[in-house]
């Protein structure tokens, strides 16, 4: 049995440039390995909250106190651990922090420190990750949601939705399913140049979303598609992330771009002329986190057709994925470890959507790291699908090429599960 035998808490720095926490964990294995704490910018707000330490330093971003919890709490406890017993680790983590969301030592010291204990059993045992979680089980490689426009909160509110992504549902291997995606990447990249000169690219790397409406964009995507030489909807298709919570409260929904106030009814029949429009196979919180009835009717109404994912409405809880299966809300949930904190909670609310059904997929941040845990975690936990933003930026390029080396070794026994693994029948 391998022990905790050495816990180091440090500050490094995330793709926006903000300070955030990795731990490492060494153990009587002489496995050394380690976990960094990615950060979300629209975040739900039942999610693990992140502690900051506010202040003018870093624009209050700084994270000493969560640092300091780590070397004057967490390590104590967690020397001596059978570094195996993950959900011992986690369980330790939430009793010692006490709160009900991990305010009190913040979720992005418990989450590193899970992930680092988490990456060192598996080192222990000579194992890569996904191999580690995945045991005797036959697993598959996951299908990519790729973001190609980023929108809302990663970019400014230039537009009001927030991710703009494709899906190569006629890949039949992750391999081709990057080079479809690279194609219409570079050509999205084109028609924005010729269009209006190109503005960059938004937080995860999409190309920034110079657009004078939201359905423009849906039709700049439409065209990248084929001007990639792809049929939409049949080789590749789109994937949004609403991400509603942002402009949508109380059942009011504010699209700034489009300068134009709704209820949640008027709201709905808008998606759902997109959902008739487009070739959208998949569609991430179209209705606000407090908007449940919305949420219920927009499941009954494109539920049996469409994908839809619960984020900030399920953040990575399995007793709110419980009551979302049970009152017909969503088809789908996004897994982000961070928003549960513990690898066993985020485990548990990946667990409870695959007993009711769920479709699954495990999520980055907007704010990420060259951690590359999470696509360990979608394929060893065979949750289907990984979302990791764009097609640009070495912190989302780590994710996809990791999942090549794990293609590329041939020990996933499933193969790539492509479509199969979206819910609804499109
Ligand atoms: P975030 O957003 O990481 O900025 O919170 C990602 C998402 O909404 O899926
Ligand atoms: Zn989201």
């Amino acid at each position: 049995m391998a022990r905790i035998e050495k816990v180091i808490a440090r500050r490094v720095w995330d793709s926006r440039g903000r300070p955030t926490v990795e731990v490492e964990i060494g153990t009587s294995s002489g496995a050394w390995a380690r976990g960094i704490a990615p950060a979300g910018a629209s975040r739900g707000s039942a999610e693990a909250i992140d502690l900051r330490d506010g202040g003018g330093r870093f624009g209050g971003m700084d994270i000493q106190q969560a640092l300091r919890g780590i070397r004057e709490e967490i390590t104590p406890r967690l020397l001596g651990f059978d570094v195996s017993d993950q959900e011992g680790i986690d369980a330790a983590l939430i009793e010692l922090d006490g709160s009900p969301n991990k305010a009190r030592l913040g979720g992005n010291a418990t989450i590193a420190t899970s992930l680092a204990a988490l990456q060192a059993a598996a080192a222990s045992h000579q194992m890569p990750l996904w191999r580690y979680l995945a045991g005797d089980t036959s697993v598959c490689l996951p299908i990519p949601q790729i973001q190609i426009f980023g929108g809302g909160a990663h970019a400014g509110r230039r537009v009001d939705i927030q991710d703009f992504m494709v899906i190569a549902t006629g890949a039949k291997s992750f391999q081709q399913a990057l080079e479809m995606t690279a194609e219409v990447y570079a050509a999205a990249g084109k028609l924005m140049g010729s269009r209006s000169g190109l503005m960059g690219v938004a937080d995860e790397g999409g190309w920034w979303p110079n657009f004078s409406s939201n359905e423009e964009a849906l039709d700049v995507l439409v065209q990248a598609i084929e001007a990639a030489g792809y049929a939409p909807g049949k080789e590749i298709a789109i994937a949004l992330d609403i991400a509603a919570s942002e402009f949508g409260r109380e059942g009011s929904y504010r699209l700034a771009l489009d300068d134009r106030t709704m209820g949640s009814q008027s709201w709905t029949e808008v998606l759902l002329g997109w959902l008739d429009k487009y070739p959208i196979v998949s569609i991430e919180d179209p209705l606000a986190e407090d908007d449940e009835a919305g949420l219920i009717e927009f499941t009954r109404s494109a539920g049996k057709n469409v994908q839809i994912v619960g984020d900030d409405y399920l953040v990575t809880n399995a007793a709110r994925v419980e009551h979302a299966a049970d009152v017909g809300a969503c088809n789908a949930v996004l897994i982000k470890p961070n928003q549960a904190g513990t690898v066993t909670e985020t485990r548990a609310a990946l667990l409870a959507a695959q007993a009711r059904g769920f479709a699954t997929i495990v999520s980055a941040r907007s704010g990420e790291t060259e951690d590359t845990a999470i696509v360990h975690l979608a394929t060893g936990w065979n949750a289907g699908q990984l979302k990791v933003g764009s097609f640009a930026r070495s912190e989302r390029m780590a994710k996809w090429n990791e999942a090549i080396r794990l293609e590329d070794s041939g020990l996933v026994s499933g193969g790539f599960i492509g479509r199969a693994a979206l819910a609804g029948s499109r």
